[in-house]
C-alpha cells in the first residue's frame, strides 16, 4: 500500500522509534514518576520476533531508519541480536540506539557488529553528585568512559542529550559545550517536556534561545549549520571547535510540521505522536494471526489520524500521556 504512512497533511513518516522495554537501570525524574511505574508483564512485551515482523511491514510501507530505545535498551537481554535482524531487513538504512551509557562498554562490539549505525548517549551532568540526584542512581564513571569507548569504536559523530534544568543543571551547559572542542560529539540540548508524573513545571523549563546565549556568552557567536530534512535540532558549531551543538526546541517552538516519526511501545502500541494519547495495540493483531494486509489497513488508519502538531505544553502538563519511561525517549 503505497502511500500508507504519508498523513493528512502531507508528513512522509519514514522514521520509526521501536522501545524495546519499559525497564531502566536508572530513574531520572523528568521520565520516571517518583512511585515509579508498573511494568507489563513480560508476556505483554514484544518479542524479537514480533519486531522483525512489524519492522519488515513498516520497511515495505516506506520506513528507512529505526532507532530503539526505552527505558534503557541495552537491559533487554541480547539487543544486539535484535539489532542484526532488524539491519538485515531490505530498506533499512539506518538502525541507532538510545542509550543512558551504563551498559555501553561491555556491549559495544557486538552491536557494531550487528550493524548498529549510530549511537545518541543520555548525559544530564558532569558531576559526580548531580548525576546521582537526577538520575537516582551511581555511575557517571561507566558513562563518560561508554563515550570515549564509543568514539574509539568509530560512532562518529556521537550525539549527547541533555535535557537542560533550570536550577538543576542549567549552570553546567558551557561545560557540555566544551566536550565539543576537540571531540567529534554533538551535543544536543533538550527543552524539558512534561510526561504524566514527571513533576515539569515551568520554573524549571529553560527556553533553547536562552541556553543559546549563556553559552555564546562564555564562547561567542555559534555558528548555524545547514540544515538537514526533519532535523529536530538546529545545529551550530563554536568558533573553532571540532563537534557540534544541537538545540531541540520541542516546546518554544516546535517542528511537528515537519515531523516524520512514528513510535512503537515496547508492549506493542503504535503512537503516531509523542505525546498524543491515541494508540493502536499492532502486537494484538499479530497473536490474533491477522494478515500483513488488517496490520497495515490498522496502520494506516491510525496515521490518518495523526494530528498536526502538539497541544503546547502548558495543555501536555495535564494530559493523559504515559510517563517517557513507557513511552521510549
Ligand atoms: N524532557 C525531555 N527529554 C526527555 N527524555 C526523557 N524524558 C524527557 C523529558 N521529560 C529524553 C532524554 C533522554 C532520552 C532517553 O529521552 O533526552 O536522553
Ligand atoms: Fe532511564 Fe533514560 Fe529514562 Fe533516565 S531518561 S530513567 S536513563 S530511560
Amino acid at each position: 500500500m503505497k502511500g500508507t504512512l504519508t498523513d493528512r497533511f502531507g508528513r512522509r513518516h519514514t522514521y520509526l522509534r521501536i522501545s524495546v522495554t519499559e525497564r531502566c537501570n536508572l530513574r531520572c525524574h523528568y521520565c520516571m514518576p517518583a512511585e515509579g511505574v508498573e511494568l507489563s508483564p513480560r508476556s505483554h512485551i514484544l518479542t524479537f520476533e514480533e519486531i522483525e515482523r512489524l519492522t519488515r511491514l513498516f520497511a515495505q510501507l516506506g520506513v528507512r531508519q529505526v532507532r530503539l530505545t526505552g527505558g534503557e535498551p541495552l537491559v533487554r537481554k541480547d539487543v544486539d541480536k535484535l539489532v542484526g535482524l532488524i539491519s538485515a531487513i531490505e530498506g533499512i538504512h539506518s538502525v541507532t540506539m538510545t542509550t543512558n551509557g551504563i551498559l555501553l562498554e561491555r556491549k559495544l562490539q557486538a552491536l557494531r557488529d550487528a550493524g548498529l549505525t549510530g549511537m545518541n548517549i543520555s548525559l544530564d551532568t558532569l558531576l559526580e553528585n548531580r548525576f546521582v540526584e537526577i538520575t537516582r542512581r551511581p555511575g557517571i564513571d561507566r558513562v563518560l568512559s561508554a563515550i570515549d569507548a564509543a568514539l574509539g569504536a568509530g560512532y562518529a559523530p556521537l550525539k549527547i542529550n541533555c535535557v537542560v534544568m533550570k536550577g538543576v543543571n542549567d549552570d553546567e551547559v558551557v561545560s557540555f559545550a566544551e566536550m565539543t572542542r576537540n571531540r567529534p560529539l554533538v551535543v544536543r540540548f533538550i527543552e524539558y517536556m512534561p510526561f504524566s508524573g514527571n513533576g515539569w513545571n515551568d520554573r524549571f523549563f529553560v527556553p533553547w534561545c536562552e541556553t543559546r546565549s549563556y553559552i555564546e556568552e562564555r564562547l561567542g557567536a555559534l555558528v548555524p549549520l545547514a540544515e538537514t530534512p526533519h532535523a529536530t535540532a538546529r545545529e551550530f558549531r563554536a568558533p573553532g571547535f571540532q563537534g557540534s551543538i544541537g538545540f531541540i526546541s520541542s516546546m518554544s517552538d516546535h517542528f511537528c510540521d515537519s515531523c516524520n516519526r512514528l513510535r512503537i511501545t515496547a508492549d506493542g502500541n503504535l503512537k503516531v505522536c509523542l505525546f498524543g494519547k491515541r494508540e493502536v495495540s499492532l502486537r494484538d493483531m499479530i497473536r490474533e494471526g491477522r494478515s500483513d494486509e488488517d496490520i497495515e489497513v490498522v496502520i494506516a488508519e491510525a496515521v490518518q489520524r495523526k494530528e498536526a502538531q502538539h497541544a503546547g505544553m502548558y495543555n501536555l502538563v495535564d494530559d493523559e500521556n504515559r510517563p517517557m519511561i513507557l513511552i521510549g525517549g
